[in-house]
């Protein structure tokens, strides 16, 4: 008796195994949902709409982009993780809420290390310090005086606890040793807006929402949190060259699928992200942004897999170090 139920589990697998391959084979035979954790217009959805229009060709199948705000982004990523894990839902996790959220939330829904199948890297996305067009300092040095004297009168913008804006802000706010207000917003497209319209002070931010507004002159870029100046801002100075090498801020923004996503739908998606990177319209687009480009080694599964673990373990002790966050 246990032998046939043995025999039956097994061709029970292998069923599963044949059916899987067969329908990877097949997939995508509908349109593809991508979840953005952030609103419209913000660098996680600019950046997923820019590969999410090549991906589709490629796909033959349309990815239509679903934001889901909150959290910072958890509110989505939780129901990524929840979702169908067949390869019509995908999710844009970044540094936030594939490695921050860890040390931010205790009691997080998701595990960004376990609970989601990694698809790939879509791009490098450096963090500069921002402020309204008429804040006062006209450098760094300024800025971190002006914010040391004036902190309890200034408002700070971020897209919710766990975000990018958040995360290397709260690392800003304790180099310089202040606690400013703090105003959330469903994501950093909201957010620059009020930045713009100089309802808010300073915030932190991903450069593919501030080249245009810095081309445009509508708000002030202190200074970039890479070792290098990015050539598509190349006046603005590294955090180092301006006085303050501890902040030291680059995010990502990378596809990642509910677990249990049979791998051969995961290897045709990032095979479809791969194409996508390669493509001289598509990277033209997201490096005139400033995005930074992974190369062949710093694409696909295995190395966003490292990338998380190696970002949880980047943040963890910053997000500590910083206390209390009220
Ligand atoms: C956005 O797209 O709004 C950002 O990625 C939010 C953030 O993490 O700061």
């Amino acid at each position: 008796m246990r032998f046939v139920c043995r025999f039956m589990a097994a061709c029970a697998g292998l069923l599963m195994l044949v059916l899987g391959s067969a329908g990877a084979q097949d997939y995508p035979t509908r349109p593809i949902t991508l979840i953005v954790p952030f609103a419209a217009g913000g660098p996680t959805d600019v950046v997923s709409r820019i590969v999410a229009e090549h991906m589709s060709r490629t796909l033959g199948q349309q990815i239509v982009i679903e934001n889901v705000v909150g959290a910072g982004g958890t509110t989505a990523s939780t129901r990524a993780m929840r979702a169908n894990p067949d390869g019509y839902t995908l999710i844009t996790g970044h540094m936030g809420t594939h490695a921050a959220s860890v040390a931010l939330y205790p009691n997080l829904a998701y595990n960004p290390a376990t609970d989601f199948e990694p698809i790939g890297m879509i791009a490098g996305t450096p963090v500069l310090i921002l402020a309204k067009k008429d804040f006062p300092p006209k450098d760094l040095k300024e800025f971190v005086a002006y914010v040391k004297a004036n902190a309890d009168k200034l408002n700070m913008a971020h897209a919710g606890v766990g975000s990018v804006s958040f995360t290397t802000c709260l690392l800003l706010n304790s180099i310089l040793g202040v606690k400013p207000t703090t105003i959330p917003y469903n994501g950093t497209g909201p957010a620059m807006n009020a930045l713009v319209g100089g309802q808010v002070d300073y915030m932190c931010d991903q450069i593919v929402n501030v080249v245009p507004q810095v081309q445009a002159g509508t708000i002030k870029a202190y200074a970039i949190g890479t070792p290098e100046r990015n050539p598509a801002l190349p006046d603005v100075p590294t955090a180092k060259e301006a006085g303050l090498p501890q902040f030291e801020a680059s995010a990502w923004n990378a596809l990642f699928a509910p677990k249990g996503t049979p791998k051969p739908v995961i290897d045709k998606i990032s095979a479809a992200l791969d194409k996508a990177l390669d493509d001289e319209v598509t990277r033209k687009r997201l490096l005139d942004l400033g995005s930074e480009l992974p190369g062949k080694a710093k694409r696909g599964p295995q190395a966003l897999a490292e990338l998380v673990k190696s970002e949880i373990a980047r943040w963890t002790p910053v997000i500590k170090a910083a206390g209390p966050l009220n």
